[in-house]
């Protein structure tokens, strides 16, 4: 029922209602541990840490558009997405089929401003996957 619940779900619904398969995707609940740096993902496409990352990585890697969804933190991306787009690192190397992505972002100011080192932290993760924008 939050703000960023409200509009994953409009997007969502929206998107359905294209005619696009939707799979809504919430982090709520889940066990997202911090990576951890060891890059052994970059040898073996696989990340060493068993949580709940690698279905949702299974379901990223085969989309062809990814909307993520943050309430701002502090001018930020909240933690908990951060913290998933790091452990995202093992997809670098795979032939993954995101092409597009989009951030939706809720803020309490109105201001447009407030949502800049958000989107630019996103931006930072879209640059190093090259098939996407
Ligand atoms: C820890 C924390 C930090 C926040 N930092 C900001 C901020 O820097 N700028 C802002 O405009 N709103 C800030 N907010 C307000 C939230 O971004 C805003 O209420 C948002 O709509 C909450 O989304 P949610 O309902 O999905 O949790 C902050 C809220 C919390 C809890």
């Amino acid at each position: 029922g939050s703000n960023s619940d409200i509009l994953a779900n409009e997007c969502a619904k929206g998107a359905k209602e294209a005619g696009h398969d939707v799979e809504l995707l919430s982090l709520k609940g889940k066990d997202i541990k911090y990576c951890i740096g060891c890059l052994s993902c970059q040898r073996n496409g696989m990340c060493v840490l068993k949580d709940d990352v690698a279905d949702i990585m299974a379901k990223v890697k085969d989309a062809e558009v990814i909307v993520y969804t943050t309430p701002v933190y502090y001018y930020e991306m909240c933690g908990q997405m951060k913290t998933l787009l790091d452990r995202l690192n093992p997809l670098y190397s795979t032939d993954y089929s995101f092409r597009d992505i989009y951030m939706i972002a809720t803020a309490a100011e109105n201001d447009e401003s407030a949502f800049e080192k958000a989107y630019n932290g996103l931006q930072g993760w879209v640059d190093c996957f090259e098939k996407a924008s």
